[in-house]
């Protein structure tokens, strides 16, 4: 997809293609530990909401700013409204902002390798619960491992993105996510049955709102953003390349679905192992590899070799998906550097590994530095441009334009009749609910 001229072939290609930049760590690493740290299923509520009253218009509103403009993240909106250095500032922030969140997206990507590696030596088949967690801490508090994981994981996926080889890894990424969704379910009946494993299964649906305050809105939504890849530019990037014909309502409706199932089969593979294994739920960004082993490690006393191959398979599925993701970030930075520099493709990539190399060799040996970065990138920086993109979707664009957009022009006659209202939530709703998150979260 480099081409300015290239356009998705179908409906399933656009939400497919969305999906794949959707699905991610996001959904398998990061929703898991969040629900943990955050109040169980009073988290995923809220979760649910942000998703269904923000995250979806602000879906909708980066397809259309991406359609209209047919432009990349940094050039999109000053395209749309030349001549105002402001939304050139916010294109800036668009692309800075997926290249910090490479930089740890990498470190996880790292330990999803190392895993992958430990699996091909069936290192997790029979081990009690506690050899699983003490796996994960050796590993993560070498001086080393993290960070040669870490750079081999980046190293690829940017040899991947200068030599262009997207066919390939498009092509295996269509396998591996099936692959994954369908171990996933696997896992879920094994975790399920594990003793002790009711009691994270009754976290996830018993609800105790009395966990959730403003903090827990503000993650919730940060979640929900980064888990659909909102609030960075990368949905408008995609947004120019989808067709004049194609319904961007249903589109965004497709994703959300795809990406929201995805996080809570993840988190019902994942709680009840949590549990089962008596971890603490807010164990933090090493959640997943602290618990999932052991689901290996239980399947593993019937049949060892199967234990060792559903650990090989998830594991490899997760380093696709998260390989597919990681590229989709270091390309808005390729494009920017060719955009604006002139820089060639070769040259941008070694560049941006240096740069992400290096911030995520900090991140690796600093939890301190990488936690800092994803609250930053996550909960502050996701939410500001998302405000910023419904702001000039809303205010600074003309209604009609956004209105051809949103209904293609009168051709789609459920957007035509939902047009108001999806108008009123990206034009007062989104802005106003997350300025108030924002503000009186961070800011106050
Ligand atoms: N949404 C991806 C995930 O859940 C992360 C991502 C964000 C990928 C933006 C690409 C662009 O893992």
């Amino acid at each position: 997809m480099s081409g300015k001229k290239e356009r998705f072939g179908s409906r399933t290609a656009v939400i497919m293609a969305m999906a794949g930049s959707a699905i991610g760590l996001g959904n398998i690493w990061r929703f898991p530990y969040m629900v943990g740290e955050h109040g169980g299923a009073a988290f995923i509520v809220m979760y649910l909401l942000a998703t269904l009253l923000l995250s979806l218009p602000v879906f909708i509103t980066e397809v259309t700013i991406g359609r209209r403009s047919r432009k990349g993240a940094f050039s999109a909106m000053s395209e749309l409204h030349p001549g105002h250095s402001i939304w050139e500032f916010v294109g800036l922030l668009a692309v800075i902002v997926p290249l910090l969140i490479n930089s740890y997206y990498c470190v996880i990507g790292g330990w999803s390798l190392d895993f992958l590696l430990r699996s091909c030596a069936a290192s997790f088949v029979r081990m009690s619960p506690s050899e699983v967690t003490s796996v994960f801490s050796q590993m993560s508090s070498s001086r080393w491992e993290p960070v040669v994981m870490h750079l081999s994981f980046m190293g690829i996926s940017t040899f991947i993105v200068a030599h262009g080889v997207k066919a390939g890894i498009e092509k295996f990424s269509k396998i591996s996510i099936p692959a994954l969704f369908f171990l996933i379910i696997v896992m879920i009946f094994y975790s399920v049955t594990l003793p002790g494993a009711s009691e994270g299964l009754k976290y996830l649906v018993k609800p105790d709102f009395s966990q959730v305050n403003g903090e827990t809105m503000a993650y919730a939504l940060g979640q929900s953003f980064y888990s659909l890849s909102l609030g960075m530019g990368a949905i408008i990037t995609y947004g120019s390349y989808v067709h004049k014909e194609e319904d961007i309502v249903v589109s965004g409706a497709g994703t959300a679905v795809f990406d929201l199932t995805f996080a809570i089969l993840a988190g019902f593979a994942i709680m009840p192992a949590v549990f089962a294994a008596g971890i603490e739920p807010g164990a933090g960004p090493g959640l997943i590899f602290q618990s999932v082993p052991y689901i290996f490690s239980s399947m593993g006393e019937e049949v060892p070799v199967i234990s060792a191959a559903v650990s090989f398979i998830f594991f490899l599925a997760i380093v696709v998906a998260a390989m597919t993701s990681c590229i989709s970030l270091i390309e808005v930075g390729v494009t920017f550097l060719g955009e604006k520099f002139n820089l060639s493709r070769k040259k941008s990539c070694c560049l941006l590994f240096v740069l992400c190399g290096g911030l995520g060799i900090v991140c690796s040996l600093q939890p301190s530095v990488f936690d800092s970065l994803d609250w930053f990138c996550s909960n502050v920086m996701l939410l500001v441009l998302a405000f910023c993109f419904v702001v000039f979707a809303g205010f600074v664009m003309k209604k009609e334009d956004v209105r051809e957009e949103i209904t293609n022009a009168g051709a789609k006659p459920l957007n035509v009749r939902l047009f108001n209202v999806i108008y009123f939530q990206i034009k007062w709703i989104a802005p106003i609910a997350i300025a108030v998150i924002l503000v009186t979260n961070f800011i106050l």
